[in-house]
């Protein structure tokens, strides 16, 4: 058996009429870009997340950076966010001309400490940047309170954390506006890049909408300098079709986690621990082990394929290392960029595939290690 640590094949295979069907009616629709599937897609998503307005554009990097943008980030402000995140995190921030301040995380969810916020703000911080990686969802009552204390926005990272929750609240619903990513192996994902921004504000929603494309009001006349990032008629029409059945992936996604919380305890790996308050959508399932290298290419003899996300703190890589201004570094982040690795998670697998990563792990464990 040869298992991936993604894989959208099968899934495909079940939704490939649907999926068909929902190209052949743009491609025949004659419109292109910014069509009606576009707007019924960004109204369906904003309001499954519990908002007004949604903002489809071309990634879920951009929909950090425009909506950093339309919060007027820029040169001289600082944002403060995690180092243990997907690189576009930062990447955003720093397109802007804002600096990235990084606060450690929290040992045991591997989210942003918030405990650590207060004391990170300084006169130029203008922004929070919560990640609810992995699919839970950081504290956000604390986060708004400390924000709300000195006066500054706060933009939540959901591009791993559609449909997650917290005390009943969706992902994105949380804060002055959220970012989504549709890339392929999101949890609402397309077959090729998409994002959305979402927000209660519908001034923000116009200037993000007015960004997305060359600053303009309409009319070919630009009113600030703009960029071009939509989302394509044909993802959001992709997309539509998918978002039917989000709740049903997020399920299964749920149940295939209790099966690993039950078949690995007391294996010898942490397992994921969900904040109280939390309906965790498990992105994906992360565990954790001081041997993970020798784990990882073990398991990999056995044609299993798992990930780790992530090896590098963002601030450990060359590409952002100028950023590494902690003094006393970020302990917590650096340690479970040496021991964590994610466990095959997708819809489509099936319990036995499930129990064989399961029996070829706890044997790892067993007699490797
Ligand atoms: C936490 C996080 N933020 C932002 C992004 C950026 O999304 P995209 O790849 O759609 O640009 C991703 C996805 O890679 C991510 O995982």
């Amino acid at each position: 058996m040869s298992i991936q640590v993604w894989d959208y094949r099968k899934e495909y295979a079940i939704e490939r009429e649907d999926i068909l069907a929902g190209v052949d009616k743009v491609f025949r629709s004659g419109r292109l870009i910014l069509g009606p599937s576009v707007k019924a897609f960004e109204e369906r998503f904003a309001a499954y997340c519990g908002v007004t307005h949604g903002v489809g554009v071309n990634s879920g990097t951009d929909a950090l950076f425009l909506a950093l943008k339309a919060l007027d980030v820029g040169p001289n402000d600082e944002v403060i966010t995690v180092s243990n995140t997907a690189i576009p995190t930062v990447s955003a921030i720093v397109s802007t001309g804002a600096v990235p301040r990084f606060i450690d995380i929290d040992p045991d969810t591997y989210l942003m400490d918030v405990a650590q916020l207060e004391s990170a703000i300084t006169p130029r911080t203008k922004c929070v940047l919560p990640v609810h990686l992995f699919g839970q969802c950081v504290d956000m009552d604390r986060v708004n309170s400390v924000a709300l204390a000195h006066g500054l926005k706060v933009i939540e990272d959901c591009a791993q954390s559609h449909g997650a929750r917290q005390n009943g609240k969706l992902a994105g619903s949380m804060s002055d506006a959220a970012a989504f990513s549709f890339y392929p192996t999101k949890i609402l994902g397309t077959f090729g890049d998409g994002g959305m921004v979402i927000t209660g504000d519908e001034s923000f929603a116009t200037r993000v909408r007015q960004l997305r494309m060359y600053g303009n009001e309409g009319g070919y006349y630009s009113v600030e300098h703009g960029y071009n990032s939509r989302l394509d008629e044909v993802h959001a029409e992709i997309l539509l079709r998918k978002i039917a059945r989000l709740d049903g992936y997020i399920e299964r996604r749920r149940e295939l986690a209790a099966r690993y919380d039950e078949m690995l305890l007391n294996s010898g790996v942490v397992l994921p621990k969900v904040w109280p308050g939390n309906f965790h959508a498990y992105y994906l399932y992360v565990v954790r082990h001081p041997s993970r290298d020798r784990i990882v290419s073990k398991l990999a003899e056995h044609d299993i394929m798992v990930n780790v996300s992530y090896p590098w703190p963002i601030h450990k890589m060359a590409g952002y290392a100028y950023l590494d201004q902690e003094k006393g570094g970020l302990p917590y982040t650096e340690a479970a960029a040496r021991e964590i690795f994610s466990l095959p998670m997708y819809p489509t697998l099936s319990n036995v595939e499930q129990d064989f990563v399961c029996e070829t792990l706890v044997n790892i464990l067993r007699n490797d290690i």
